[in-house]
């Protein structure tokens, strides 16, 4: 569906409209400083991942798909499915920021969709949960569902700080919500 967020984006030279969502969470919840270190799941085509470059100091971006090259010098890309068993191996080093985006390819059937979606946040949570510093940030999106719940107060014990939010530029129909956690912790 062409949109106002799909036309910005293309005016603006974003790859996706999905850029916008990133840009409203960021403003609202501060979660990326000029310094970080970013990982961004589920990256491609890109859109977070040029945010990032201007927003961060470097950011790495994986996705099961090809990422197109990015002009800038502080991307870096790779090409992997965070449902492989050696994931840990193949991303490497501590990140400020984990944010991920990842979603799985929709059927059209509800509960697929939503437990596909929960099974790659739970995957995206266990890459945050090995990568992140003491008191980094972890932004995570994921379909609404009956479980979403139990997630949430799973994160509840690594953060000190948890919000959900739906942004103006996610599609009124789309079922996403993004889970914003902040100072991540080992400790509580
Ligand atoms: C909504 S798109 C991300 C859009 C991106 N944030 C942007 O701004 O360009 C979701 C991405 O999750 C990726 N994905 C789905 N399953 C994955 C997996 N198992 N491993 C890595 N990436 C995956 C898809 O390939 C897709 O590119």
């Amino acid at each position: 569906m062409i949109d106002s967020f799909y036309n910005k984006a293309k005016r603006e030279g974003y790859r996706a409209r999905s850029v916008y969502k990133l840009f409203e969470l960021n403003k609202k919840y501060n979660l990326i400083k000029k310094s970080d270190k970013v990982l961004d799941i589920g990256a491609a085509p890109g859109s977070w991942l040029q945010a990032c470059s201007n927003l961060a100091n470097f950011v790495l971006g994986v996705d099961i798909q090809e990422i197109k090259t990015l002009k800038a010098n502080n991307v870096k890309t790779l090409k992997l499915d965070i449902n492989d068993k050696d994931i840990l191996d193949k991303i490497e080093g501590k990140f400020d920021v984990v944010i991920s985006d990842v979603a799985p390819k929709t059927s059209g059937i509800r509960d697929i969709d939503q437990d596909k979606s929960l099974q790659l946040s739970k995957r995206a949570f266990f890459i945050a949960k090995n990568r992140l510093i003491e008191n980094g940030n972890f932004l995570c999106k994921i379909f609404q569902s009956a479980e979403v719940d139990k997630f949430i107060n799973e994160l509840r014990k690594y953060f000190k700080f948890i919000k959900t939010s739906k942004p103006v530029a996610s599609r009124k129909h789309s079922k996403e919500i993004y889970i914003i956690c902040k100072y991540f912790t080992t400790n509580k």
